[in-house]
């Protein structure tokens, strides 16, 4: 475990508290507490403020919360079992008016690490997968459920795999045997049909494969998505009713295609001279912090400060 023993470190976090600059008094929403890491920096420098606290895993969200708390005693600390595409909801029905909303996309190490939820390849679990352990769907479902062609595009596309149709190949052949239903089943399978070429790939085989599985579980694209809708919004709406009128709101993204749609939301905004680009290009990790951290490889960090005309 690292990072006082909560399972994950935070990418970025001297960039994330530099870009959105949060104040003693900032109402903030983060609306990825994971293990509270950004979340307890942030809320240390508001305390005393207010924030509140979103994540579809109600382990995670329990553990922020208390770490949250303990990092900001005299602030107001809300933790809410949800969904960031219903932002929005959430922030009205507590009634709250953000500063800042902080969303640092994907999952957390700790996730990744439990074989229980399906999430890795590294030690065998039932293939699983889901955020939310309440919603009805899994990764054996899909893999089960879709024709060979559409496995391979699930896979092609958001996985960016380009072996994607030997894979489906022989997750069909396979499961017309036997349903596939743990992750090292999986994994065998993916490594069977990179065959050799599985000497010359940096990742182990399976990585692109998992990763397009649970995006395509979570539905992930389509919450950003929302989200971002939602953000966008509440900027136009000249009230900016969820949002303050100076907000700051940071998305750190993983994937080329979550970081295509920040990017089009801001620069979008930025065009109508709704917000300003704190940086023109995302921030990413230097390399001392992917020594450290080999998930920030791939951080895209962008954020935009609503402009105060
Ligand atoms: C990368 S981790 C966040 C880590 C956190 N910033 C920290 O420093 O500990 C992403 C978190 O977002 C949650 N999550 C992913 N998609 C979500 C969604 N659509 N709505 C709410 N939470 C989500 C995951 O369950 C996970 O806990």
């Amino acid at each position: 475990m690292s990072e006082s023993g909560s399972g994950h470190i935070p990418v970025l976090l001297d960039e994330v508290l530099q870009s959105i600059a949060p104040v003693r008094g900032d109402c903030v929403i983060d609306a990825t507490a994971g293990r509270g890491g950004h979340a307890s920096a942030i809320a240390a420098a508001i305390n005393p403020g207010r924030i509140l606290l979103v994540d579809r895993d109600q382990d995670n969200l329990a553990y922020a919360a208390a770490r949250v708390r303990a990092a900001a005693p005299d602030s107001q600390v809300e933790a809410v079992h949800g969904d960031f595409r219903n932002v929005a909801e959430i922030a009205v029905k507590h009634g709250i008016r953000a500063n800042i909303l902080l969303a640092d996309l994907g999952i957390s190490s700790n996730q990744l690490d439990q074989p229980e939820r399906g999430f890795g390849f590294q030690k065998d679990g039932p293939l699983d997968m889901r955020l939310d352990r309440a919603s009805p769907y899994s990764a054996a479902d899909i893999i089960r459920d879709l024709s060979e062609s559409d496995i391979a595009d699930l896979i092609f596309n958001l996985g960016e795999d380009p072996f994607a149709r030997l894979i489906a190949r022989k997750v069909a052949q396979s499961r017309s045997q036997a349903p596939i239903v743990t992750t090292a089943h999986l994994a065998r399978l993916v490594r069977e049909a990179y065959g050799s070429r599985a000497r010359d790939s940096r990742l182990h085989p399976a990585t692109r494969t998992f990763m397009a599985l649970r995006i395509a579980v979570n539905d992930e694209l389509k919450a950003l998505e929302d989200l971002l809708k939602s953000i966008a919004s509440a900027i136009r709406s000249k009230s900016g009713g969820w949002l303050s009128p100076e907000a700051r709101v940071a998305v750190i993204s993983f994937h080329s295609l979550e970081d295509r749609q920040v990017k089009r939301t801001f620069v979008g905004l930025a065009d109508e001279g709704l917000v300003h680009r704190v940086n023109r290009k995302p921030l990413i990790a230097g390399d001392s912090e992917i020594a450290n951290n080999s998930r920030a490889r791939s951080a895209k960090l962008r954020t935009v400060r609503v402009a105060t005309h």
